[in-house]
């Protein structure tokens, strides 16, 4: 158990990026029709070009419930929730919440009262050793 448990990756944050998919005239309308797909993508290429995609972890996730809100993200651990994501917002994302440790006000989506009590963190990231 402990050498499987050595193996698992170490990831400090994981990035859930709604890339449902709804036929076009469903009323709720769904994110993959709002650029999920196109969010994710973006996303995942910054945290590589960044050189962080082994510290945080970007996946698809199905419908988050918040559809009315446009490409939906959630961020945990600090289970912080963001609306009407563009593929424009995701670097400020990466920069400021995932590696800096601040949420991205403009984003956020009402109703998160869990966030005036938790501390964000800055990623931690190795120094390579010389
Ligand atoms: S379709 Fe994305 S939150 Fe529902």
């Amino acid at each position: 158990m402990l050498a499987l448990l050595s193996t698992m990756p170490s990831f400090q944050r994981h990035v859930f990026v709604c890339t449902n998919e709804r036929p076009a005239d469903d009323p709720r309308g769904s994110c993959k029709a709002k650029g999920g797909v196109e969010v994710r993508d973006k996303m995942k290429a910054e945290l590589k070009a960044r050189g962080i995609s082994k510290l945080v972890r970007a996946n698809n996730a199905g419908c988050l419930d918040q559809c009315e809100r446009g490409v939906t993200v959630v961020v945990y651990p600090e289970q912080v929730w963001y609306g009407g994501v563009t593929v424009d917002d995701v670097v400020e994302i990466v920069d400021k919440h995932l590696v800096g440790g601040e949420v991205v006000d403009r984003l956020l989506i009402p109703n998160q009262p869990h966030l005036q009590s938790h501390q964000l963190v800055q990623l931690r990231v190795e120094k390579p050793k010389s």
